[in-house]
């Protein structure tokens, strides 16, 4: 197996390591993201969001309140840069060094601007190494048909999480937090309605990234899939299951990948990705700045109006 990339005299972080939120009900979450794909390990008092075949643990869920709230980040950095991290974030002014109340003590807390706590573990890099491989263009001799059989087609499950999407009310300080206490720099935005980062060991075009909004939120979590096909059996695979709400499939043009949008049971998404840029250890990005309509869909169907609603900073029902 190839090493992990670090970039020289970085000592910042390298991997959005795990998602934690909470919802009502367990079992809910459970069904919806077994159809999604994931391998969903689940006791009574939490959820566990792993992909087939990866011992990473994306996402954590657990019980609680009245609708989903994303209740903290985990980001991972390599053990020998975590001292000069934890100097860094005791000179920053954000509040830090207390547990999340649902958190381990482990590593380094810190709170953003906006409530969200952070905490920054030495852990393996679990963002990718290097761009996902083009698939094969797998073709059938002349005289048979390309396409496979709807009988033959099994359950599309997602490789890794790629990104996750947040609502913020605070996106410049959003930025800046994220910049000075974990390293993440700006990949693309546009202006201060949405804005792109990535890690400077080797991540895809985000990993995590703001949307404007009236307060904070998780608006989605993004899972890498194989191919364009898969977007589009994974779009199906949602449908059949029930979970008819959603967007896409369509092509993103700051990240560039591919998309579908699965709405959830709380309101927010699941995106199955095909092809994100990616940004090597050794090249420096250079951020663009695009108007809103250059930023968001190159095509796809029209975006539906509840797509944007942060149904955890406001009071709109589902
Ligand atoms: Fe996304």
């Amino acid at each position: 197996m190839s090493k992990s990339p670090h970039r020289k005299n970085s000592t910042v972080v390298h991997s959005l390591d795990r998602v934690v939120f909470t919802v009502p009900d367990l079992q809910e979450a459970v069904g919806y993201y077994s159809a999604f794909g994931l391998d969903v390990r689940h006791s009574a008092h939490q959820v566990d969001l792993h992909t087939h075949g990866h011992s990473q643990c994306w996402a954590s869920i657990l019980p609680g309140g009245s609708k989903k709230v994303l209740q903290y980040l985990v980001f991972a950095a390599f053990e020998e840069d975590m001292a000069e991290i934890q100097k860094r974030v005791e000179a920053l002014p954000y509040s830090h060094g207390t547990p999340h109340p649902l958190g381990s003590a482990e590593g380094v807390w810190v709170v953003h601007p906006e409530g969200l706590f952070v905490q920054i573990i030495a852990a393996a890099k679990c963002s990718p190494k290097e761009k996902s491989p083009t698939p094969l263009i797998y073709k059938t001799p002349v005289g048979k048909g390309n396409a496979p059989t709807r009988s033959s087609i099994h359950q599309v499950k997602p490789s890794r999480l790629s990104h996750a999407l947040l609502f913020s009310n605070k996106v410049p300080e959003s930025v800046d937090f994220f910049t000075q206490v974990l390293g993440l720099r700006v990949t693309d935005r546009s202006d201060d309605f949405i804005v792109f980062m990535h890690g400077i060991h080797g991540s895809d075009h985000h990993m995590l990234a703001f949307v404007k909004s009236e307060g904070p939120g998780l608006h989605h979590l993004s899972w890498d899939v194989a191919q364009l096909e898969e977007v589009g059996l994974g779009m199906a695979q949602m449908l059949e299951a029930g979970y008819t709400k959603g967007w896409g499939v369509g092509r993103h043009v700051l990240g560039s990948n591919y998309f579908f949008y699965s709405r959830d049971p709380w309101g927010s998404y699941s995106e199955f990705s095909f092809d994100i840029d990616f940004v090597p250890a050794d090249h420096d990005w250079a951020a663009g700045n695009y108007p809103q309509h250059d930023s968001f869909y190159l095509w796809g169907p029209a975006v539906p109006e509840e797509f944007v609603i942060n149904y955890e900073a406001t009071s709109a029902k589902l």
